[in-house]
């Protein structure tokens, strides 16, 4: 018995920044945005929504298009770095939300990666017996709110948004093929927010050192990125035994146009074939994702047998691909 997503469905807030209103907030330019990362504008989350009510908004989407009700899901996993607060978790708020009281709901911090890694989980979890039938599965962040918008080097690529996937054991031959996942502690701090947890607890100290905005050493990151999204999907593929000539859609975390770029090349993939939303977007980390493959949906483009590979890279580090037969 396979595992193999239902539906998808995701909400971005309505608030557009564009690169011209960033230009106005520190000195970049909109040639400079997209010339190194493809990135023209991004969803900003209003003040009053939290990366839950981005999660409900696509839960309730993909509600809709798999003409499920909430009492259908019996399990929640939110795949998030920018979770409503430390404790309790973003899906038990997601699931009074829904209605849904005493079903399991647990978050998943693997940053970018997050919902890879979520999907895996779930698919682990449906396959153990029948003690779950329909697990959803949500990427959702509000990453605007640990940006640093004075700080040109990061608050060009950071997004808002949400998606929700609900995942069903399959017994045909579509579903969830092969996942790869892997990790590399040793690097975390290239990529980290350095205060508000256990470590550096909030204080007036961390609030003047601006140590609530992530921090990035992005060259460094982008080196360690193209390598972990190339070897992901080539491991991925392998796991598959699914020829590189034989992907029908490459839908990559959506963090630099050129990252994605060199993923693509490193299986020969022609760009038609790789799906592209950066530019609308900017890096909505766990989100990037499901929100690909809900706009995939909705234009059409996934027909049911394609090939379709999923791959991130992102804090920790972490990455992953999975490849799936939709
Ligand atoms: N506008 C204008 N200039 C900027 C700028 C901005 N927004 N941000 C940085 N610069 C400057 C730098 O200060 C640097 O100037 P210097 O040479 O005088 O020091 C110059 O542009 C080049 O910086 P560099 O960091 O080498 O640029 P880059 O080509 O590596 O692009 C990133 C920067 C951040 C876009 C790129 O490194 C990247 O995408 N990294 C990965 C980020 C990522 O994916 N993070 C999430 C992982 S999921």
């Amino acid at each position: 018995m396979g595992v193999r997503i239902l539906g998808v469905g995701a909400y971005v807030p309505d608030r557009v920044l564009t690169n011209f209103d960033l230009e106005k907030m520190v000195e970049t330019s909109d040639e400079w945005i997209v010339e190194r990362t493809g990135i023209r504008e991004r969803r900003i989350a209003s003040e009053d929504q939290a990366t839950s009510d981005l999660a409900y908004e696509a839960t309730l989407r993909v509600l809709d298009r798999t003409g499920m009700t909430p009492e259908d899901l019996d399990m929640i996993i939110v795949g998030t770095a920018t979770p409503d607060m430390p404790f309790p978790a973003t899906a038990c708020l997601l699931q009074a939300r829904l209605g849904i009281k005493g079903r399991p709901c647990f978050d998943l911090e693997a940053a970018c990666p997050g919902f890879i890694y979520a999907l895996e989980v779930a698919r682990g979890l449906l396959s153990i017996d029948d003690t779950y039938r329909h697990v959803l599965v949500v990427g959702a962040e509000t990453l605007t709110k640990i940006t640093d918008f004075t700080d040109r080097n990061t608050c060009v690529l950071f997004g808002d948004g949400a998606g929700a996937a609900i995942l069903t054991k399959d017994d045909s031959d579509r579903g969830i093929l092969s996942a790869y996942l892997g990790g590399d502690g040793t690097l975390a701090d290239l990529l980290y927010l350095p205060a508000g947890g256990s470590r550096r607890p909030a204080s007036i100290e961390t609030i003047q050192n601006r140590e609530h905005f992530l921090k990035m050493k992005g060259r460094e990151v982008f080196k360690y990125a193209v390598y972990g999204m190339q070897e992901s999907v080539v491991r991925a593929l392998e796991l598959a035994g699914v020829k590189p000539e034989e992907v029908d859609w490459l839908v990559p975390h959506q963090a630099n146009l050129r990252i994605i770029d060199a993923t693509a090349k490193r299986i020969h993939l022609p760009m038609e074939k790789v799906y592209v939303n950066i530019d609308r977007y900017g890096n909505t980390s766990a989100a990037s994702i499901p929100i690909a493959l809900a706009e995939m949906e909705d234009r059409g483009l996934l027909k049911p047998g394609q090939i379709v590979v999923l791959v991130a890279f992102g804090a920790g580090f972490t990455w992953g691909a999975i490849v799936l037969r939709w």
